[in-house]
């Protein structure tokens, strides 16, 4: 059974501190605070879910808000994982796109899963998509 816990979910309050925190402590490298204020700037949107007055996980739009949307940075501290919570954070993405998208168009939300984190997106429609490739680049 999931514990129950409190905590409301906040669009787009999320700060780069907090960013940088969460992706810390999921194992993501720390980025420098420039880079992850102008990600959260360039964003389309973002959830905060908020817990005794504390980020304890969050969730990111980005794409171009018109045909692309992609999930990004679906976290929720370590502690806080197990109750709920990245449920909700990736249903209210999924809402938000749902009520931002323009009626009558045909849309792609895609996302990059961490190897083993397929089963929790496919609860919301997702599949593996084998044919997805991608690289990180190291701008000079
Ligand atoms: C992935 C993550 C966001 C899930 O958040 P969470 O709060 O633990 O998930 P929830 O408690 O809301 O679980 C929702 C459902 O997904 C299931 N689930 C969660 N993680 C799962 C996994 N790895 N595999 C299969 N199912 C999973 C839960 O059992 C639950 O199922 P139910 O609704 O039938 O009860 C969280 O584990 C996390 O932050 N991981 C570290 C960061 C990370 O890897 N993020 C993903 C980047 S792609």
């Amino acid at each position: 059974m999931v514990e129950e816990i409190r905590f409301e979910l906040a669009d787009n309050v999320l700060t780069a501190e907090d960013f940088i925190r969460l992706k810390v402590a999921a194992g993501f490298i720390e980025r420098p605070f420039q880079q992850a204020q102008k990600a959260l700037e360039n964003g389309l949107f973002n959830v905060s879910a908020i817990c005794d007055g504390k980020v304890v996980g969050m969730g990111r739009l980005v794409g171009d808000g018109a045909m692309y949307w992609y999930l990004q940075e679906i976290i929720v501290l370590p502690q806080y994982q197990g109750k709920g919570i990245g449920k909700r954070i990736v249903e209210r993405l999924m809402e938000h796109i749902r009520s931002a998208a323009d009626p009558g168009t045909v849309i792609y939300v895609g996302l990059t899963a961490v190897e083993g984190k397929e089963p929790f997106y496919g609860k919301f429609g997702f599949s593996v998509r084998p044919t997805g490739m991608g690289q990180y680049m190291e701008i000079k």
